[in-house]
């Protein structure tokens, strides 16, 4: 934060030099001197203030996200919740929080001890790091209330009142109070691990210019304070849902139609073609095996295991919700 201000500052010197020489440019005596003089400073100083206010705006929209108070919460923890958050987690975050490995990747395995570079992993290491947190008491959750950690996963809002940069792309402000209760109970459930590195965002200046731009995608809408789940069932509805928890529609776009392209993600198709041509028997089996009927594999960018773990009904719910029109 405090590199980022400097730059920042270092930025908005840049503008006021650019526009002193634009004027002294422009006051010259020498034609030539006022043309090319004031051209090119005169670019410079605009290209400068925007950098400054862009930058700023992301700063502003990172480090003051106007944060919502965490609520005052307590979850009780019960055998039901923690069963209940296991699925979910299981299902939903061991893809980015798991255990590394030797590489740097998440292996999908526990302790859920975190420590993945998803920023550097995926190509947009220039904008800084973005580094998956310990899940287990055995990092800095220990620290957190059950309504900070609530706020986390509603609200993409850390303990110091900081947005988190890639849990906010994430569809888990759609999640039920419920749920989201059910995961909490389940983390403070499981062993303490170690944290596998330093872990948490560090976003640099142009990734600050980056997000105040709009260049990483739209930023959600709020999200509110009371979220219910439609009730448990194999319908299109309760599909939809699955499709929030299975982080289907974080990636496929809010109606699971694809998503565009941004500057750190490729596009993202539509999986409703593809699906609308298989039996319900043909897409549970896709899933399951992250093959297709054609023996085609999905590529590593396709994270089909998310799905693997879902049982029956939420596999068939989820068949209902693509293959219906949204
Ligand atoms: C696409 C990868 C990804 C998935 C999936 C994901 N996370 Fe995260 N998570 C991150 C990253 C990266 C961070 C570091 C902060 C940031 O950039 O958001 C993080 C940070 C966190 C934090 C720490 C917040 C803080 O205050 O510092 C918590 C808690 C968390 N995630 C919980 C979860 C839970 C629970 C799930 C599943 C429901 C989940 N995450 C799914 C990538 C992911
Ligand atoms: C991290 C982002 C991401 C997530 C999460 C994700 N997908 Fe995908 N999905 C992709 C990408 C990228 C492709 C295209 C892969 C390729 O190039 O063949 C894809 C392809 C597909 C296809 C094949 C489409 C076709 O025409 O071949 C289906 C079906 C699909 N996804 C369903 C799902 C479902 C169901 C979920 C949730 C359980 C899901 N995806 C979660 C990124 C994602």
């Amino acid at each position: 934060m405090f590199a980022n201000l400097l730059v920042l500052l270092l930025v908005i010197g840049l503008v006021v030099l650019f526009g002193w020489l634009t004027y002294r440019a422009v006051r010259a005596k020498k034609l030539w001197v006022k043309i090319v003089g004031g051209l090119g400073a005169g670019l410079l100083t605009l290209l400068f203030t925007a950098v400054a206010f862009f930058g700023a705006k992301g700063m502003a929209d990172t480090y003051f996200p106007g944060a919502e108070p965490a609520p005052n919460l307590t979850v009780a923890g019960t055998p039901e919740q923690i069963a209940r958050g296991e699925y979910l987690v299981n299902i939903a975050c061991v893809g980015c929080h798991s255990q590394v490995g030797a590489d740097g990747n998440p292996t999908g395995q526990h302790p859920l001890s975190g420590g993945w570079n998803i920023a550097e992993a995926e190509g947009f290491g220039f904008i800084g790091d973005m580094v998956a947190e310990n899940l287990t008491p055995g990092g800095k959750l220990a620290g957190y209330s059950d309504g900070e950690l609530f706020r986390v996963l509603r609200y993409s809002i850390d303990q110091q009142g900081h947005e988190l940069g890639m849990m906010s792309f994430l569809p888990y402000r759609e999640m039920s109070n419920e749920d989201t209760e059910a995961i909490i109970a389940y983390l403070r459930s499981l062993p303490p691990a170690p944290t596998n590195g330093v872990t948490g965002d560090k976003m640099n200046f142009l990734g600050a210019v980056m997000s105040g731009a709009g260049m990483f995608g739209e930023a959600p809408p709020p999200a509110p304070a009371v979220v219910t789940a439609p009730p448990r069932g194999v319908t299109a509805e309760y599909g939809k849902y699955v499709a929030t928890f299975g982080e289907c529609r974080g990636c496929h776009g809010p109606d699971a139609t694809g998503a565009p392209a941004t500057s750190v993600s490729p596009a993202i198709p539509n999986p409703r073609p593809f699906v609308s041509e298989l039996t319900l028997e043909q897409f549970t089996a896709v899933m399951r095996s992250g093959v297709k009927p054609d023996g085609q594999p999905f590529p590593e960018t396709m994270p089909w295991q998310n799905a693997s773990k879902m049982n029956d009904d939420d596999l068939a719910a989820l068949y209902a919700y693509l293959t219906t029109q949204p």
